[in-house]
């Protein structure tokens, strides 16, 4: 029966060490602020960003909410962006995905300052990460490695198969566990064999937005396995990209569905938000923490 990897009680831990920090460098002055920008009103979206909001609150951090109608044109958000970018008390921008299908989304996350991309979706910061020099850390594939280090998971040596390759999640989330010297592969919709893939994977991270997909024949006994899907129900009822009932007996570990990776997300955007307060403090002249 595998052991529960407890998202709530270590994003908790990381929010509340967050706290300290963001507490430490309002003594020096600087208020974290968090600039959140939403353009319309997804469903999905919405109950993100209110928790976004809410983590920000609980640790201290203040957000500025831009909420935008669906009809907003790029320009004007491209607009807002120009002008946070240039204020001095704004430390980190969010532009939450996905943007209405009039805009470009690339264009958009391009324009946000690198400097106040908390997100860690600009190029520039992407490029960073993947050469091992990293500002920012993509929040979610940054929650993940932080899961297995708090579970006292080996990460080093081990087989890692990282099933989808989307910029948010599956990419990031292969560079973070190479950097941990993971043997890493990343399968995807085109995988051959998937289930053998998948097999192979003593820490298996699935990131598909396929609900349930992954069975006990995917998983290896005794492998972690850490799901990022999050699917509602008709009824309210949350579950993942794993069949949770069907994979725990055979698993070491794994992450439910709530309170796996979700709320690790959200601590660890936390983190890079005071990450940016701190590199802007550091880059007036003569600050160094
Ligand atoms: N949409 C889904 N996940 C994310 C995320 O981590 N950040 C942003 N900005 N939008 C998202």
């Amino acid at each position: 029966m595998a052991k529960l990897i407890d998202g709530k009680a270590i994003s908790q831990a990381v929010k509340e060490e967050t706290a300290l920090q963001v507490a430490a460098l309002k003594e020096k002055g600087v208020q974290v602020t968090l600039a959140v920008i939403q353009v319309g009103a997804d469903p999905a979206s919405c109950v993100y960003v209110r928790n976004k909001k809410k983590a920000c609150e609980a640790v201290g951090i203040r957000s500025l909410s831009y909420e935008l109608p669906e009809e907003t044109s790029e320009d004007e958000l491209l607009a807002l962006i120009d002008e946070l970018n240039g204020r001095e008390d704004v430390h980190g921008i969010l532009v939450q995905l996905p943007l209405p299908k009039h805009m470009n989304e690339e264009r958009v996350v391009v324009h946000v300052s690198p400097y106040k991309d908390v997100d860690c979706f600009h190029p520039e910061n992407v490029g960073a990460l993947c050469i091992g020099k990293p500002r920012f850390v993509s929040c979610t594939p940054a929650g993940i490695v932080e899961l297995l280090k708090r579970s006292d998971i080996q990460i080093d040596g081990k087989e890692c198969v990282v099933v989808g390759r989307s910029n948010i999640v599956g990419k990031p989330a292969a560079q973070l566990l190479l950097a941990e010297n993971g043997t890493v592969t990343t399968a995807h919709s085109h995988t051959s064999d998937l289930k053998e893939v998948c097999k192979r994977a003593d820490i298996l991270v699935v990131a598909v937005g396929k609900e349930k997909m992954i069975t006990r024949e995917y998983v290896k006994e005794g492998a972690t396995v850490i799901d990022v899907g999050m699917h509602r129900s008709p009824s309210n009822k949350l579950s993942g990209d794993v069949d949770f009932e069907d994979v725990l007996p055979v698993a070491g570990a794994i992450t439910p569905v709530p309170g796996g990776v979700g709320p690790m997300t959200i601590a660890m955007l936390m983190k890079n938000c005071l990450h940016a307060a701190t590199l802007w403090y550091e880059r007036q002249e003569g600050n160094r923490l």
